[in-house]
């Protein structure tokens, strides 16, 4: 059996839409009939925030499967978006303080996922927790210890990127995380590419910054782009993706077409 698609969405800079595009790419996932586990690894918990879950309100979660090993199946919480959850709460921040000084400290998301695609029951392939074809990890704003986990979790990472004049300046720095990590962690990390976010194709500008590092880097775009879209603010507050929030939505719309490009490559 081959495990699900890990794609790790991060960029140590903040505000790019990485936890908007966990979100809509998840519900874009399930609408074209995959099983999607999302996992959030901020301690801001904004991607469980804006699934509707109150952070404060949730008892298991992420930071009991990482530092005391409660099997993950039993953090997961159902959405209303069709996809799965696995929730963070403020106590993922002693987590990360916590991982610093362990062994293995890479490994534990990794682990996590492993833990999940393993059936709880012997020939109980159904079992929940079971057979995910996607699990999508939000990155928190850092290249810190959660986000090295990913990257070693992860068999893809997207870069979620704003197309304006410095943005180029932290991809340098991820690559070399991505680099070290395919080293030392996980040989198998694959980079899928940049995807451009809060898009303003009106600007020859975004296309300019777009081409730029695309070629510095020698990185992918994954297309199309997508635009910006004040829609975008409303969805969180909802509890909903924008798929859901606002279903014509340009911005909407081209998270279906990446998931469409997503579910060919993988
Ligand atoms: N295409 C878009 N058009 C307009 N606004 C957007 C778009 N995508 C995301 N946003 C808004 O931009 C803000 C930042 O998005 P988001 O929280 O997804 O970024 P992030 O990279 O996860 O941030 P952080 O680094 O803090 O985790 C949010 O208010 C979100 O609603
Ligand atoms: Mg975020």
């Amino acid at each position: 059996m081959t495990g699900p698609h890990v794609l790790a969405v991060a960029n140590q800079k903040g505000g790019v839409a990485k936890t908007t595009t966990v979100a809509s790419l998840g519900a874009a996932l399930a609408e074209n009939g995959q099983r999607v586990l999302l996992v959030d690894l901020d301690p801001q918990a904004c991607l469980t925030f804006s699934l509707g879950i109150d952070p404060e309100d949730v008892e298991v979660s992420l930071h009991h499967v990482l530092t005391k090993g409660l099997p993950p199946a039993e953090a997961i919480i159902e959405t209303e978006d069709a996809v799965d959850l696995l929730p963070a709460t403020i106590e993922l921040a002693r987590a990360e303080a916590d991982l610093l000084t362990r062994t293995g400290r890479e490994y534990v998301i990794r682990t996590a996922v492993e833990d999940l695609a393993r059936p709880e029951e012997p020939g109980d392939e159904a079992s929940r927790g079971a057979g995910y074809d996607w699990v999508l990890l939000d990155c928190p704003p850092s290249l810190g210890v959660l986000t090295v986990a990913a990257l070693t979790a992860a068999t893809g990472v997207l870069i979620p990127l704003q197309c304006e004049t410095l943005s180029h300046r932290g991809v340098g720095q991820l690559l070399d995380t991505v680099h070290d990590v395919k080293r030392f962690t996980n040989r198998d990390l694959e980079v899928w590419g940049v995807l451009p976010t809060l898009y303003d194709g009106r600007t020859n500008h975004a296309r300019t910054v777009l081409e730029t590092i695309s070629d510095t880097y020698g990185l992918e775009v994954i297309e199309p782009p997508i635009p910006k879209s004040i829609r975008f603010a409303e969805a969180p507050a909802a509890g909903r993706s924008i798929l859901r929030t606002s279903r014509t939505n340009k911005g909407a719309q081209a998270y279906r077409d990446v998931a469409t490009t997503l579910l060919k490559r993988g």
